[in-house]
């Protein structure tokens, strides 16, 4: 059945939302054939797949191709495209455009911000308008250059920070928010305290779900992030493979 932002909302509670990132209609076709409830089409894009070394460098351009690609795959899955870096905080009307693009345009079903409670007002007008907007808190990456990869929640201060971001997000109408590299206990908190699900990245276990990055959880990526969960070596395979192949097509030649 076709996952809508009401239905994966509902399962707040109930059962762990399985998020997972996918860039084209290869990845998106797996991770809905393996039943993922939520597929992002997220700005790691830029370090994933196009050798940037952080999402900073990531275009509109960039997401709505990719958003496209994955939406081509026409998975069951919602599909979720990221706001890339900086826009979200660009005026309403062009933060508006964006969206109304990446919905028009590309197939997005619902958008994601990273950012916290100054973001609030414009999720606020963008659910207005008919945009399911998922939030991000905790560790930022488009912050990069700002805060660094800096985990959250260690101190009494930031843990205040990131539960304030995430009410205000959620009360602003936002169908469920990312929590990225926050401590386990404020994970479980958010998880408790905040109406909407609050899916975890390096989040620990207490989250009302999990998002990872596609090539991370598949062995794709070459120094994935320590808590990514690996299932498998798809990139040892690759290269075996290839290699197999190569040997093949230089001993055929050598006859
Ligand atoms: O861009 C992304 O892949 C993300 C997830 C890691 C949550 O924002």
């Amino acid at each position: 059945m076709k996952a809508t932002t009401r239905s994966l909302r509902a399962l707040k509670g109930r059962r762990p939302l399985v998020c997972l990132t996918a860039y084209d209609a290869v990845t998106a076709r797996l991770a809905d054939a393996a039943g993922v409830d939520l597929i992002l089409v997220g700005d790691s894009l830029g370090n994933v797949v196009l050798g940037h070394p952080s999402t900073v460098p990531v275009t509109l351009d960039d997401m709505l191709r990719a958003t496209a690609a994955v939406a081509r795959a026409k998975p069951q899955a919602l599909v979720v495209a990221d706001i890339p870096f900086a826009l979200a905080h660009d005026t309403f009307p062009t933060l508006l455009r964006a969206c109304r693009r990446l919905l028009q345009e590309s197939g997005a079903e619902a958008v994601k911000v990273e950012g916290g409670a100054t973001l609030a007002p414009a999720v606020a007008r963008l659910v207005d308008a008919g945009i399911p907007v998922m939030g991000h808190v905790g560790l930022l990456p488009q912050r990069v250059h700002a805060a660094g990869y800096r985990r959250r929640g260690v101190t009494e201060a930031d843990r205040e920070a990131v539960l304030a971001d995430a009410r205000a997000l959620a009360e602003a109408g936002a169908f469920a928010i990312v929590a990225e590299c926050v401590e386990p206990a404020l994970a479980r908190r958010l998880s408790r305290e905040v109406p909407v699900p609050v899916v975890g990245i390096g989040s620990g276990k207490a989250c009302d779900g999990q998002i990872l990055v596609f090539h991370d959880l598949l062995g794709l990526t070459e120094n994935p992030p320590s808590f990514a969960r690996r299932e498998a070596r798809l990139g040892d395979l690759a290269v075996a493979a290839i290699r197999r192949w190569a040997g093949k097509v230089r001993k055929e030649a050598a006859r």
